[in-house]
């Protein structure tokens, strides 16, 4: 028989700390009119000091667990998105199968920036559906604070930090993986890039003189591509599905930018109250914020069954991905 994958659980994690545009006001150059016409964010979170990538992605992780009614026993494989991990190596992944004591679980972390989620979920499903993997947990989480230069209003006034998980399984309820689309693009690498602490530029007194540890983003050229992937992947991806725009019930797209995401509804004909929004209270989580934007739409809204979600994200890299989920029923 062949295998289906979908999601049974999903979980997130906010860190309390609120950061709004008026105390952003008194860091850098900027305004609260300016961010919310040109972004959509009033508010994003922060973690504590002595908190990580890891330990919010444990937060949303066991939720996820709890959600799918899973025993931690029985996940054999975590994927781990994030551009923020806890160190270079050892992967995040790992150190999550640690805190978790999910003993029997293999463990490796996804670099896709914001199409993390995505990228995770694709991996998730290819291995599940193959009968390699029985049950695995996607955890993607980010602590993008700890590589925001908060002197620079092009970048600081964008992202926030925040965690989400799911479980994807072979067997039981909730949202059927029906299709992934990917794609990348390598020659726009410098588009959106941290320079410094590779390889090429080791950590060192002059990377960190040179601001090398921050995020660097040109904005305006990031934004044209984005709507332009994020459109063709979720064509390819409904196509593939046989879907056609009326049948999508819920836009969940990555929460870079309310003009990325409006046009990008208007382009697939999907009314803003169908298309599910956080930014506005968390910003760009990174490769959280689809998994963060589903999870809350799963909490807020009955779904019915069978209704399909459309997810899209777009990250650095160039990386790009989209998915139709279709909704099975509630409970694991
Ligand atoms: N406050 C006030 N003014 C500002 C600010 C600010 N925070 N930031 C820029 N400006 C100014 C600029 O200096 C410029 O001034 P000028 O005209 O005097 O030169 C003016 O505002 C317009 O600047 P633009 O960069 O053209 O502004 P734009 O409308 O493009 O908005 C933004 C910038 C919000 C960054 C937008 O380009 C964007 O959202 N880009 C996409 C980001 C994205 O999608 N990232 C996804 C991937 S993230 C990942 O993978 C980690």
């Amino acid at each position: 028989m062949k295998l289906k994958s979908r999601i049974t659980g999903t979980g997130s994690y906010l860190p309390s700390r609120v950061l709004t545009n008026q105390e952003l006001e008194k860091m850098v150059d900027t305004s609260d009119e300016w961010i919310v016409t040109r972004t959509g964010m009033k508010e994003r979170r922060l973690a504590a000091e002595g908190e990580f990538t890891s330990d919010m992605g444990l937060s949303a992780a066991k939720k996820a667990l709890e959600k799918a009614h899973l025993p931690v026993e029985k996940i054999d494989l975590i994927l781990f998105a994030t551009l923020t991990p806890d160190y270079v190596f050892p992967s995040t992944a790992c150190l999550i199968q640690s805190q978790l004591k999910a003993v029997n679980a293999a463990a490796l972390d996804i670099q896709a920036a914001c199409s993390g989620y995505l990228y995770a979920l694709a991996i998730a499903k290819a291995f599940v559906e193959s009968g390699l993997h029985k049950n695995v947990l996607l955890v993607a989480s980010e602590k993008l604070s700890s590589i925001v230069d908060y002197k620079d209003r092009g970048t600081s006034i964008l992202f926030g930090d925040g965690a989400s998980a799911c479980i994807v399984s072979a067997e039981g309820k909730g949202l059927s993986i029906d299709n992934i689309s990917l794609g990348a693009d390598g020659e726009l690498a410098d588009l959106l890039i941290l320079p410094g602490g590779g390889c090429r530029n080791p950590a060192s007194a002059e990377t960190v003189a040179g601001g090398l540890h921050y995020l660097r983003m040109e904005g305006k050229e990031v934004f044209k591509h984005a709507v332009r992937r994020m459109e063709s992947a979720a064509k390819e991806c409904m196509e593939k599905a046989g879907l056609q725009e009326s049948d999508i019930s819920w836009l969940i797209p990555h929460q870079a930018n309310i003009r990325i995401i409006e046009s990008l509804a208007k382009r697939f004909n999907v009314p803003m109250e169908k298309v599910y929004m956080t930014i506005h209270k968390y910003g760009n989580t990174s490769a959280s914020s689809v998994g963060i934007a589903l999870d809350e739409l799963l909490e807020e809204h009955r779904l019915e069954e069978g209704e399909h979600l459309l997810l899209v994200a777009f990250g650095a890299g160039l990386t790009w991905g989209a998915s139709v989920l279709t909704y099975l029923g509630e409970g694991a």
